[in-house]
């Protein structure tokens, strides 16, 4: 007889013995980081305590691959950083040799063997390019996002890297930054479910699995609050404005599991973000028990000098490492903590605390148990489900702005059996490169793009129809010489096909303007296809809302295509001709003018809200005109947050309502009561469509004010023509709290208006209070 402890024994021992032998298939097994996984804490502490202060520091060190590195390439030796141990992680490289010769210099070379984490901006993909992150937004469905977020892991790390900086997950309220197209828009709410659908994508189930990237939050924090929308400028804003608008989706992103924060360019209060110990220190690690590293901006820490809080970069290594910054990307001025610490200005307890965290995550990723990629060759070919997935997505972030009847019956689009002859006008119907964005990847291949000119021409081949062509002019410049051809086309037509809009680099790091009409002479060029009074259908792309005001009397539809991607023909030719019926909504504002911006749906009410007063000419008596508006604009946006139609229509009930009374005490002590509200919406058409219901609610009466509008669920449903369904929101603590008077985050009695709507603007009403 076997006793039962030696049974338990006997049945125990193999698997002590695996674990002991391959550690990390026991992390493998573990979902989300596991970052109070004690065996990973004993591997960091083991490994610290043979480190020297110098092999410490070169774990903080982040440096680029452009410029500067020598033997990386075939047959190259590995770059001498490496196998000295002097530098943590390297960005900008995607081949997998290359990663793997650097790699195996610093596992093999180093003292203590410790392999580098490879990073790149992987923003919409790395081979296969999805739409640009504003766009997939436009979706408002994360589990679109995930699946293209875990397509670009796939990717790249099968080349070896492990590390994006994605998501961007900045609040963006004003059009005139030119970053608003690299992230999810203008909704706190929305950005934190986007957030959250990005790092689960990128980190997968496992964040120790060969296929996983570790994410990177960006750009802590406030950086899309520029002043004026020029980008890098200063930002100033209330510490409540900062918790509850700025903030949320940064805090989403660490509660679901984000191994990295990079810490922004702007100063932020008067204290530039790559050294401020109250959002590093204090919220992200304090508050929210962050326990991944912080990696700084590109040279953000030498940049501490021109912001004018360090005289020389010494000083600015002690300040951003003493602030929460781990990680110096290329400002090459963390090798100065070295001498900070032998000097004792800087703890050598603060540099154990960063190396610390890399290190952990190093070890969540599991590359010290396999540092190396796989060097297979890359098939020729993207698979052909990642481009079906890239179709889908542009398909479902396309947005329809406009869609009247023309003279021959009907709405223009989709285009029906009575087009025969179509002309395709414009700078961007067959520009390949721009339709990937401002920031794809160097993997992401022009050539493999379907242009819209290319899509529709097989197309209208395909249905016996004529398409006659013509650029009409440049993205940017002055030139009419291609307008006659263009209105040639034109008049030969039933319909003509605008493709307009921005080039790729009017948006993105650095690209921010102050006007934000179409480029160039596209407005002439239009308005001269307007004139052989064809009807018209406008394509746009862009990366930013854009002014139409004058645009839209020209063209009968208008459907924003924004930048697609590498599927973007066939996603925007089956839009086109009604094969899927656009169900994108906006997530960001499309301003009148300029001079609204910066321009967001979820304003505070004022004290004298322009509401009753007609705005549509100059105020002609004190009644008309002390109120908070313009004496030569609307208030109102062209197109406000949530806006998108189809190709057919939907009705919303009335709201049905479990209770009319919460109470604020009951919530505040953790009760989960809860409302729940819903209505019922009908495809009032003859086709099958999609619509994203919106719920809204506004809070009154509590000690801060609170805006006339904001987004708290959301559900895009599929619709057949003449059905209906009820879609349910619940709102309890989560979505009633606010940050109030004395900066605590709670649920205050208050009459709260509740809507469920197609946009921020409409939808049915009710109201109930919090008590
Ligand atoms: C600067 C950008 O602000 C950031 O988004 C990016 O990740 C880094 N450069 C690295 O390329």
């Amino acid at each position: 007889m076997i006793c039962s402890k030696f049974r338990v024994w006997l049945l125990l021992t193999p698997l002590i013995l695996w674990l002991a032998l391959f550690p990390g298939s026991l992390l493998a097994q573990i979902s989300k980081p596991a970052w109070d996984d004690p065996r990973i804490e004993a591997r960091v502490d083991e490994l610290l305590k043979q480190m020297t202060l110098e092999e410490k520091v070169g774990q903080l060190v982040q440096r680029t691959a452009f410029g500067g590195v020598t033997g990386v390439g075939g047959g190259g030796t590995g770059w001498p950083e490496a196998s000295r141990g002097e530098v943590g992680s390297l960005f900008n490289l995607t081949a997998p040799e290359q990663i793997n010769t650097v790699q195996r210099a610093a596992v093999e070379k180093s003292r203590l063997h410790i392999p580098m984490l490879f990073g790149l901006d992987v923003i919409h993909g790395f081979r296969t390019t999805f739409p640009v992150p504003l766009a997939m937004a436009a979706t408002w469905d994360p589990n679109l996002v995930e699946r293209a977020s875990r397509i670009a892991a796939e990717e790249a790390s099968s080349s070896g890297l492990r590390w994006t900086f994605s998501p961007m997950v900045d609040i963006a309220r004003d059009a005139r930054w030119g970053r608003i197209v690299e992230g999810a828009g203008e909704d706190p709410y929305l950005g934190a479910i986007m957030a959250r659908a990005y790092v689960r994508g990128y980190q997968g189930q496992r964040l120790h699995a060969p296929d996983s990237l570790a994410a990177c939050a960006k750009h802590y924090v406030g950086y899309g609050a520029a002043e004026g929308g020029r980008d890098y400028n200063t930002v100033d804003m209330s510490e409540r404005t900062l918790r509850q608008v700025y903030l949320p989706p940064f805090k989403a992103a660490v509660e679901e599991g984000v191994a990295t924060v990079m810490s922004a360019f702007n100063s932020l209060n008067g204290v530039p973000a790559s050294a401020n110990p109250f959002t590093l220190n204090r919220i992200l690690r304090g508050e929210w028990n962050f326990r991944g590293f912080v990696v700084s901006d590109y040279t953000s820490i030498a940049e501490l000098i021109p912001h004018g809080l360090a005289n020389e970069g010494p000083t600015a290594a002690r300040k951003a490492l003493l602030a929460g910054v781990d990680m110096d990307m290329e400002s090459k001025l963390y090798t100065n903590l070295i001498q900070l610490v032998r000097s004792g200005a800087v703890a050598e307890a603060a540099v154990d605390d960063a190396a610390r965290r890399v290190l952990r995550v190093k070890f969540a990723l599991g590359l010290f148990d396999h540092p190396y990629a796989p060097e297979t060759p890359q098939p020729a070919a993207i698979k052909p489900e990642y481009l079906e997935a890239a179709r889908t997505v542009a398909e479902k972030s396309l947005v329809l702005l406009k869609n009247d009847g023309v003279t021959s019956g009907g709405p223009a689009l989709p285009i029906g059996a009575q087009v025969r002859t179509l002309a395709l006008i414009g700078p961007l119907a067959d520009s390949a490169e721009d339709m990937l964005g401002p920031w794809h990847t160097s993997q992401a291949n022009p050539k493999g793009v379907i242009t819209l000119r290319a899509a529709l021409s097989e197309r209208a081949q395909r249905s016996g129809i004529q398409l006659i062509y013509a650029r009409g002019t440049e993205i940017w410049g002055e030139s009419d010489s291609g307008f006659a051809e263009a209105v040639s086309a034109a008049r030969q037509a039933d319909l003509v096909v605008l493709a307009l809009g921005e080039d790729a680099f009017s948006s993105g790091e650095a690209g921010s303007r102050t006007r934000l009409d179409l480029p160039g002479n596209q407005a002439g060029l239009l308005a001269a296809v307007a004139q052989t009074g064809k009807p018209a259908a406008l394509v746009l792309f862009n990366g930013r809302p854009l002014v139409l005001t004058s645009v839209l009397p020209h063209v009968s539809a208008l459907l924003e295509a924004w930048f697609p991607g590498v599927e973007a023909g066939p996603a925007l030719a089956r839009a086109l001709f009604g094969d899927v019926n656009p169900g994108g909504k906006l997530t960001v504002t499309f301003p009148r003018t300029v001079g609204q911006e910066p321009l967001y749906y979820n304003a505070f009410n004022t004290g004298r809200p322009a509401e009753g007063i007609d705005l549509s000419h100059r105020p002609m008596n004190a009644a008309e005109r002390f109120h908070s508006r313009y004496i030569d604009e609307l208030n109102a946006p062209l197109f406000p947050f949530g806006y998108g139609l189809s190709y057919t229509q939907f009705a919303y009930s009335p709201l049905t309502l479990s209770t009319r009374a919460l109470s604020a005490r009951e919530l505040n002590s953790g009760s989960d009561a809860s409302l729940r509200v819903s209505a019922e919406v009908k495809n009032a058409g003859n086709r099958a469509g999609e619509e994203v219901v919106q719920c809204y609610i506004r809070e009154q009466g509590g000690s801060v004010v609170r805006p006339v509008r904001e987004l708290k669920g959301f559900q895009r449903v599929t619709l057949a023509a003449g059905e209906s369904k009820r879609v349910e929101f619940t709102l309890g603590r989560d979505e009633l709290a606010l940050w109030n008077i004395d900066m605590q985050e709670v649920v205050e009695p208050a009459r709260v208006t509740v809507w469920i709507g197609p946009n921020a603007w409409q939808g049915s009403e009710a109201e109930i209070e919090v008590e």
